[in-house]
């Protein structure tokens, strides 16, 4: 049986997929190439171009195919763009969702893996964020991602269908060969616009306020890099597999680094000076976002290999550094 990638051509998705083959499974991927690539498809998948709002598409798909799982990734996922143009959130990551869960249950797919987010707990109440928190998102994307995690829960209950919920932190860096990583248009993401500058494609970067309360008064994250996060999603599915019961798992180091750390970092990996200029703070920044991943270290045995900001940023150099303008190059 085949493991169905949705969203496989975007940057996690991608990344998924080609640990997936990897491991010597067989998988099958769709995506309506909106914002993924094909080129990040792995020549041993099966791609078809589709959107998950098709109920047809999806139909035809699961009587095609033989489906054991759905891991989803199909999803708009930039904060800013979800507050200037929310309606489009809600038309693709919610309603999207529920043409797929629709899909799955009149053709008896009962096991999903997908994608949810940090932004899904808005401020922090206490640092590191545990999935018990309060979950208040200071924005559309992350509104969104939590409406289809209940939207889960209850489909759930009522048809029997299991799923996990996978909140990642910031995910960075790029897979160990090079071949594919990071191609966002337009770029919002620190590491990617870092590295634009020793690739000769901006001047400096623009550091987002340096009068937070943390150490040097940069904002700090949680890196954790894309192939962990691809790794979490294999061990999910296996849970799921093994018959254990729905739940919702953070996807962090646990681990915090500010930006001026990160800025630093990239200088020592890449030999260049990278100059960095302070600017107005973002709007909904919270200052410090830091992942509790015992539950899932816990419960799914995941443990994050590429943990060194060294290593996350040397990947991500190494795609970068090769690929100036991404699948374009
Ligand atoms: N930053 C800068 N300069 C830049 C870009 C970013 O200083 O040019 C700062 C931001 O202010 C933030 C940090 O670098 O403090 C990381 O910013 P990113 O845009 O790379 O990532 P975010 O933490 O904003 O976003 C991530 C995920 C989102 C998710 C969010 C949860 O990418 O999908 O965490 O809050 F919604």
């Amino acid at each position: 049986m085949a493991i169905l990638v949705l969203g496989g051509a975007g940057y996690i998705g991608s990344h998924t997929v080609f640990e997936l083959i990897d491991k010597g499974e067989d998988v099958v991927v769709a995506d309506n190439l909106q914002t993924g690539h094909r080129e990040s498809v792995h020549s041993k998948a099966r791609f078809y171009k589709g959107d998950i709002r098709d109920e047809a598409f999806l139909n035809d798909l699961f009587k095609k195919e033989n489906i054991s799982s759905v891991i989803h990734f199909a999803a708009n996922s930039l904060v800013g763009e979800s507050m200037t143009d929310p309606l489009k959130y809600y038309d693709n990551n919610l309603y999207g969702t529920m043409i797929l869960l629709k899909s799955m249950i009149s053709n008896g797919i009962d096991k999903i893996v997908f994608s949810s987010t940090a932004a899904t707990y808005g401020e922090p109440e206490s640092i590191p964020i545990l999935e018990t928190d309060k979950t208040e998102p200071t924005n559309t994307y992350g509104e969104t991602k939590l409406s289809m995690e209940k939207m889960f829960k209850w489909v759930s209950q009522a048809h029997g269908l299991r799923y996990v919920s996978l909140r990642y932190f910031n995910a960075c860096g790029a897979h160990i060969s090079g071949k594919i990583g990071e191609d966002h248009s337009p770029e919002t993401h620190l590491i990617p616009l870092i590295l634009q500058v020793p690739n000769g494609k901006r001047e400096f970067v623009s550091i987002f306020g340096d009068d937070y309360k943390t150490k040097d008064g940069t904002c700090i994250r949680d890196y954790i890099h894309v192939t962990d996060l691809a790794q979490a999603h294999i061990q999910a599915v296996k849970y799921l597999a093994e018959g254990n019961k729905s739940d919702i798992f953070n996807l962090g180091n646990g681990v915090g680094f500010s930006v001026n750390e990160v800025i630093e970092t990239a200088r020592k990996v890449t030999g260049h000076p990278i100059p960095a200029k302070i600017s107005p703070r973002r709007a909904g920044d919270p200052a410090i976002l830091i992942a509790s991943s015992k539950k899932a270290k816990n419960i799914l045995g995941w443990k994050p290999k590429h943990d060194s900001l060294e290593e996350i940023i040397e990947t991500a150099w190494r795609w970068h550094k090769n690929h100036p303008d991404g699948y374009n190059s």
